[in-house]
C-alpha cells in the first residue's frame, strides 16, 4: 500500500477551476466571489499544491484578492448564459487552460461562486489521492453520472428530434451535475473530444428551451462512453434540490448557517464525505466565517 506520504512526495496538484458566471453577479453586485476570505483561509498553507484558474464573465469586472493563497489566474472567457453551450465551453476553457499551464495539475475540481468547501484543504487532498479504485488501481474522477429516465426524455430531444444520432443513441445520453473533480486523463479526453462535442454545442430549440441543460449532459454522457470504470458516478458537491425554483437548487441564506448544517451536508452515501456544498448566498459569509475554523476547516 502507498502511504498519504510516499504520495504526497510525488508531484501532485489539484487544479480548481472557478466558474463566476453572470446572473449570479449582477444580482449580487457588487459584494462578488461571497465566501472567498473563506477559500482564502481553506487554501492558506498549502500553495504548493494547487493551482487556481478562474473564468469570469467579461461583464462581471471580478477581481481576486492581492494575497498568496489567491495567486488566481485569469483564464480568456466569454459571456456564459443558462440553456446554452456556453457553460460546457466555459469549463472546456478552464480545462485546457490548466492542462497546459502545469503538467503537474493532476486533478481538476470546477466549483462556482456560490459553492464553499466542508472539509480542510489536505482531507480533500488525500481523499481524491487515496482513492484508486479504477482500472490498474489508477485514480478515478467524481462525477455524477445517471441515467435517470424521467430527466433525460425531454432534455435528449431538446435540440430537435434525430439530432444527437449517431454520436449520441438515446439509450448513452446520460445526466449528471456540472460540478466534478476530473483525473487529468479525463481532462485530456474532454479537451480533445471532438465528436461528442458538435452534438452538444447546437442550440435548443426555442420550444424546448425548458429542457435545455447541456452542461449537465455533455461531461458525465462523454466520460460514461469512455471511461465509465474510471468516474465514481457521484460527485462530491452537495447541492440541495428540495423546493427547487426553476432548475435552481435552494440557496442558503445566512439564518440557516450553524456547525449542524455543515455536518449535515458532508454526509453522503458515497463513499467518501462530501467536500463541497452550494448554493450559498454572498451574506452567508459573516455567519461561515465564524464556524470557519472551529468547524469548517476541521475535521
Ligand atoms: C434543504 O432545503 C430545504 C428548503 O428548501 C430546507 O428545509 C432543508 O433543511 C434543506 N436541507 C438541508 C440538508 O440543508
Ligand atoms: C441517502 O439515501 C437515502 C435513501 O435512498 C436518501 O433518503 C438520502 O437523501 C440520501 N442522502 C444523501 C446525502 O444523498
Amino acid at each position: 500500500m502507498t502511504s498519504p506520504a510516499t504520495t504526497y512526495a510525488s508531484p501532485f496538484v489539484l487544479s480548481v477551476l472557478l466558474l463566476v458566471s453572470i446572473p449570479v453577479i449582477f444580482l449580487l453586485a457588487p459584494r462578488l466571489l461571497p465566501p472567498n476570505p473563506l477559500w482564502e483561509k481553506f487554501f492558506r498553507g498549502h500553495h504548493h499544491l494547487f493551482n487556481l484558474y478562474v473564468h469570469a464573465d467579461p461583464f462581471s469586472a471580478l477581481t481576486m484578492p492581492p494575497t498568496p493563497s489567491f495567486r488566481g489566474r485569469f483564464v480568456p472567457a466569454k459571456a456564459t448564459q443558462r440553456a446554452s453551450p456556453t457553460l460546457i465551453s466555459a469549463a472546456r476553457r478552464l480545462i485546457a487552460t490548466a492542462l497546459l499551464d502545469d503538467p503537474s495539475n493532476q486533478f481538476f475540481a470546477l466549483l462556482s461562486q456560490s459553492c464553499i468547501p466542508l472539509h480542510p484543504f489536505p482531507t480533500l487532498y488525500n481523499t481524491l489521492l487515496s482513492d484508486n479504485a479504477g482500472p490498474h488501481g489508477r485514480h478515478r474522477s467524481f462525477i455524477e453520472i445517471m441515467d435517470d429516465a424521467y430527466m433525460i426524455h425531454d432534455r435528449y430531444y431538446a435540440r430537435g428530434d434525430d439530432v444527437m444520432l449517431p454520436e449520441v443513441p438515446y439509450d448513452q445520453f446520460r445526466f449528471g451535475s456540472q460540478f466534478f473533480v476530473l483525473t487529468r486523463k479525463h481532462a485530456i479526453m474532454v479537451v480533445r473530444d471532438m465528436k461528442l462535442w458538435r452534438k452538444f454545442k447546437l442550440p435548443c430549440l426555442i420550444k424546448r428551451r425548458d429542457s435545455c441543460y447541456p452542461e449537465e449532459h455533455y461531461f458525465p454522457t462523454l466520460l460514461d462512453m469512455q471511461d465509465p470504470e474510471g468516474c465514481t458516478g457521484y460527485t462530491l458537491t452537495r447541492v440541495n434540490w428540495t423546493d427547487q425554483v426553476e432548475g435552481h437548487p435552494h440557496t442558503y441564506r445566512p439564518g440557516e448557517v450553524s456547525a449542524s448544517l455543515i455536518k449535515e451536508l458532508r454526509k453522503s452515501n458515497g463513499t467518501y464525505s462530501y467536500m463541497f456544498a452550494r448554493k450559498f448566498a454572498p451574506e452567508c459569509l459573516e455567519p461561515l466565517m465564524e464556524i470557519a475554523d472551529s468547524v469548517i476547516l476541521r475535521d
